[in-house]
């Protein structure tokens, strides 16, 4: 339907197009016939992404053509092999401008936007996250909280003003992200809330903690999908079990693989693999994965919630957006090709053309949160 309607578009507005083109050439400037041109060109790119269908014939198509751009890429796909230095580069070249960008379609903040109870105020649906933790953290009392790859610390920054007498820390890897935070953290006056560089595998060495006591809770949103490998996955649990006072609570809020990601369709999983590859991500865990980690440091599961069906309309429309940028293979490459920074943004184009389809059916990928809670011993 969606390709019927893009055709028609094209066969109807071509035609228009070159007789109005002659029309103005003849009768005002040829600088008007490229005007009008233009614009029914984006027109009909505009038709084309509305009426797509998110189905497996568009993901045989994406696929096809994000192949001619990122040969490499689906050449390595199956042994991706990402640094902490792809993530560091990943980070530090797309933060500024390509979350500005996100800010435009999303509103402020830049989580997955959930279609749940708040379906009409942006700022909510962004910040939903970070309403999660509050309830967590309302639900039991807590003096002192650790976020784990804060970025530019605003569920930190957040929480912090709704809970005066809390003292929040956000770590992250990169050194950008935390200037960044410090910086917003300065500009709001925030007493309670500090920031310090810090990987989440090695917890144990923040500066901010030696000789303090432990957290009553760790949480980190959209981060600890980077803890991509066993080895990683294993190192940040038992970190944060051992920061943890007893009874105090891990939450992840997160995308995962899903339980089906082995035995889904060829053309889903490599969506998946596509989509953790633009954001620098091996294999972001699966829920069960984190909760058989949690259970061997003694971290016992209280809440495992998945908001998939939520978070889908999100993707859906990133799909859509970047549907027909899609459809110019050779130019996304040749910008790619422009500088750091192009490359990095293209790469996050790349996985934002391919989440919807991993998340489809809940097929390769999952959104949702876990709540642990450390056993009293
Ligand atoms: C998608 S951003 C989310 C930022 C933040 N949690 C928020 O909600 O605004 C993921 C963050 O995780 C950080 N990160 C990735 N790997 C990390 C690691 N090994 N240790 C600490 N932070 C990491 C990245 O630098 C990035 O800032």
């Amino acid at each position: 339907m969606g390709k019927l309607v893009a055709v028609v578009g094209v066969v109807v507005s071509l035609p228009v197009l070159a007789v109005a083109s002659l029309y103005l050439v003849g009768w005002s400037s040829s600088a008007t016939a490229l005007c009008f041109s233009t614009v029914a060109s984006v027109v009909t790119l505009l038709l084309y992404a509305a009426t797509s269908e998110l189905d497996n014939f568009s993901l045989a198509s994406d696929l096809l053509r994000l192949r001619r751009v990122y040969t490499p890429e689906f050449q390595r796909m199956e042994l991706k092999n990402y640094t902490a230095d792809d993530v560091q580069s990943y980070y530090t070249h797309t933060t500024n401008r390509d979350y500005r960008l996100l800010r435009k379609f999303v509103g402020e903040g830049h989580h997955t936007r959930l279609s749940t109870i708040f379906s009409d105020d942006s700022h909510f649906r962004t910040s939903y996250q970070s309403l999660v933790v509050y309830a967590e953290c309302l639900s039991k009392p807590v003096q002192r909280v650790l976020e784990v790859g804060c970025g530019r610390g605003r569920c930190s920054l957040l929480l912090g003003q709704m809970l005066r007498t809390t003292s929040f820390v956000g770590v992250d890897n990169v050194e950008l992200q935390i200037s960044a935070a410090r910086d917003a953290a300065y500009a709001c006056a925030a007493d309670n809330v500090s920031f310090e560089v810090c990987d989440a595998t090695r917890l144990g060495k923040m500066r901010l903690h030696q000789e303090i006591e432990p957290f009553d809770m760790i949480f980190g949103v959209e981060s600890l999908c980077h803890m991509d490998t066993e080895t990683k996955a294993a190192a940040f649990m038992e970190q944060a079990a051992s920061l943890l006072s007893p009874g105090g609570r891990l939450v992840i809020i997160d995308g995962f693989r899903s339980s089906t990601f082995d035995t889904c369709s060829d053309e889903q999983r490599m969506a998946m693999l596509l989509a953790e590859s633009g954001f620098r991500i091996n294999a972001m865990p699966a829920m069960q994965q984190w909760v058989l980690l949690a259970k061997k440091n003694g971290l016992r599961c209280v809440r495992n919630l998945t908001f998939t069906d939520e978070a889908l309309p999100f993707w859906e429309l990133g799909w859509r957006i970047s549907r027909p940028l899609l459809l110019f293979p050779g130019l996304l490459r040749l910008v790619s090709m422009l500088s750091v920074e192009c490359r990095e943004t293209v790469s996050t184009l790349l996985s934002v053309s391919t989440v919807a389809h991993a998340m489809r059916n809940g097929a390769a990928a999952e959104y949702g949160y876990l709540v642990f809670e450390r056993q009293n011993l």
